[in-house]
């Protein structure tokens, strides 16, 4: 692959993904060799239909599940085909996630789910939880448990989350989902700034407000990719990485 000069900036690259899921007799190509390359400050939006292998190119970008063949890269590691710890400890340090629902532990209050998220990467942390909490809007609810929060609450606690270790890449699976417009509107705009911030977007979605803030668009049809139209706010970098998809 020749370099260009702002290869450095690619910081998730997947390369020829595969993965085959296999019960009894029954065979699945969730994936048939999907590549995809994610700058850093580009936000990456993945649509298709139901059961095309979006949340399954997800969980193998994020470390989440191992492809069948090819390999992710995230800030320049390679995070597959390695032992289950190891992908943990790549993921905690460089990739966000975030799902619809299930980021948080319930028995914990908000504060000790980002601290926890925290703990699983050596040294001090990039940034403090109480300060997160204080951006998301959180600040007076870090003591509250997730079941005591209501939905625009538990998205916003669900993106501290993921933001807890300063991620250099963010991965969303359908975060806007089961939210009302306003909510909605409130973690489309915190994604845009992460990316303004340099982090690397992608986020699978149907949501139509989502896909126009987006500079790039990945269709997903029964396992394979094609780079679709441009998000209505592409930036001129956005443009020159399009090619990049093969
Ligand atoms: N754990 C699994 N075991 C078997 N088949 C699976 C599993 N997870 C997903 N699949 C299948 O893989 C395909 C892609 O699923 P998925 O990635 O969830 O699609 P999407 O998120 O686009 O709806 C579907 O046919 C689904 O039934
Ligand atoms: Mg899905």
């Amino acid at each position: 692959m020749p370099a260009g000069p702002s290869d450095d900036d690619v910081v998730l690259a997947a390369r020829e993904l595969y993965r085959f899921y296999r019960a009894g007799e029954e065979e699945t190509l969730a994936l048939r060799g999907v590549s995809l390359r994610v700058r850093r400050g580009e936000t990456v939006a993945v649509v298709g239909p139901s059961g095309a292998g979006k949340s399954t190119l997800l969980a193998c970008l994020a470390g989440l599940d191992e492809p069948s063949g090819g390999e992710v890269r995230v800030a320049g590691v390679r995070i597959s085909h390695r032992p289950e710890t190891e992908r943990a400890r790549l993921r905690a340090r460089h990739v966000g996630v975030l799902l619809q629902s299930h980021n948080l532990l319930p028995h914990l209050t908000v504060r000790d789910n980002i601290r926890l998220a925290q703990h699983a990467v050596r040294g001090r942390p990039a940034v403090r939880a109480a300060a997160l909490l204080e951006q998301m809007g959180l600040g007076r609810r870090s003591g509250a448990l997730p079941r005591q929060l209501s939905g625009g609450e538990l998205a916003r606690a669900g993106l501290a989350v993921a933001l807890a270790n300063s991620p250099a890449v963010l991965l969303a699976d359908e975060p806007t989902g089961e939210l009302d417009g306003v909510t909605e509107e409130l973690v489309l705009r915190m994604l845009r700034d992460r990316a303004a911030d340099g982090c690397a977007v992608l986020i699978v979605t149907h949501s139509a407000e989502a896909v126009r803030g987006a500079d790039r668009v990945i269709t997903l049809d029964d396992g394979r990719a094609r780079e679709g139209h441009e998000g209505h706010e592409g930036t001129a970098q956005a443009k020159e990485s399009s090619h990049v998809l093969r």
